[in-house]
């Protein structure tokens, strides 16, 4: 079969390389998945640049953790899943529910191999069901970007409630998957970006009000205005350090702030005294666990959500995918179609 891989102490996009490797068989307990989309994550594109988790991969790694496919095979014992369903792995292995433990739970990408390969083989414990709704190239946004949407709206603290306003910052991969999530919930978006264009969008999408967080710096003060001095109740904290002053400041009295991302980098004031002062939370989010991925996949069903694609590379054409999704021209997700 075909598969890409993160070359061992890769340091650029230039040491992706497809190459050519044993199809997988799947043992007892595993299913045999014929990959048909993937999606591409941001923490994919720090992998090959060997920034993530500060190193260099130590061996050649099938790299993305995002995917969807078709069950073509069987193990022994296997009793989740019949031939023909449709399937994405989960994030991580063997993370079923409950809290984040000092277990080992390795994550698909890195440390061990992930999904942009034609064929993938997965415990049937590390395995759900897809929404029917959705086409296996929506489906694939959603083990990383969708989960860690739902679990910071749904999941952490408390649960989003309709006529509360959440804030998304940038209109990515896991912001756009919130937008979607929160409206579904009944609640008022904002969300900010460096586009006028994409707000555009993001307004027809459901967004109730929007800012641009390039020309307006300073755009708490202007969440704090479109919500009459109430601020946000859940903020999407994709940015880290170098926003998080601002999403303090926007957080409504008892709200939460979902700790997500480093987009804006590893310094700015963190000082914490306006959540203290609000009666705020601040809740770490890494992913989710199949519990979540299934509540999630019900919610879209009923919905009828469907997430938000970018643009979409060919299998033979996937190493393209990432030097675009670092241009941060996409709104929402970047998929590759094996088909
Ligand atoms: N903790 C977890 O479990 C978890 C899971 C998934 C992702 N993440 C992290 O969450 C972040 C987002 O991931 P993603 O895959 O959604 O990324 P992505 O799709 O690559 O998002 C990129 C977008 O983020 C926005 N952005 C960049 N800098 C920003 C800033 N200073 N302020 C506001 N928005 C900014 C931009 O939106 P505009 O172009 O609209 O300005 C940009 O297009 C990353 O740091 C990723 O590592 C964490």
């Amino acid at each position: 079969m075909k598969a890409f891989v993160v070359k061992a102490g890769s340091t650029t996009f230039a040491d992706l390389a497809l190459v050519e490797k044993a199809k997988p068989i799947a043992g007892p307990g595993e299913i045999l998945v014929q990959m048909r989309a993937a999606s591409i994550n941001y923490r994919d594109l720090l992998i090959p640049l060997g920034r993530y988790f500060g190193g260099t991969v130590t061996a050649d790694i099938i790299p993305m953790s995002d995917g969807a496919g078709e069950v073509v095979a069987l193990g022994s014992g296997v009793s989740r899943f019949k031939l023909g369903d449709r399937v994405a792995g989960t994030f991580f292995r063997n993370y079923i529910d409950g809290p984040p433990a000092q277990v080992e739970r390795p994550a698909l990408g890195s440390p061990v191999d992930g999904v942009l390969a034609e064929y993938v083989v997965f415990n049937q414990q590390d395995a759900v069901l897809i929404p029917t709704n959705l086409s296996y190239a929506e489906a694939a946004t959603l083990p990383c970007a969708g989960v860690t949407a739902w679990h910071a709206l749904m999941v952490s603290g408390k649960p989003v409630k309709a006529g509360e306003t959440v804030l998304v910052l940038g209109t990515g991969g896991v912001s756009l998957h919130a937008l979607q999530f929160a409206n579904a919930a009944g609640a008022r978006v904002i969300v900010t970006s460096s586009s006028d264009e994409k707000l555009t969008k993001a307004r027809l999408l459901g967004a109730v009000a929007t800012i641009n967080y390039l020309k307006f710096p300073l755009w708490h003060e202007e969440v704090m205005r479109l919500t009459n001095g109430h601020g946000a109740d859940c903020v999407i904290e994709v940015g880290g350090a170098g926003t998080l002053k601002s999403s303090m400041l926007s957080l409504a009295y008892a709200g939460k702030i979902a700790m997500i991302g480093v987009l804006a980098g590893f310094t700015g004031d963190t000082n914490p005294h306006p959540v203290m002062l609000k009666g705020g939370s601040m809740h770490g989010i890494f992913v989710g666990n199949r519990a979540m991925f299934e509540q999630m996949n019900r919610a879209i069903e009923i919905n009828d959500i469907h997430p938000v694609i970018d643009r979409v590379f060919t299998f033979a054409d996937a190493a393209q995918s990432f030097p675009y999704l670092q241009s941060q021209s996409h709104f929402g997700k970047v998929v590759i179609s094996f088909i």
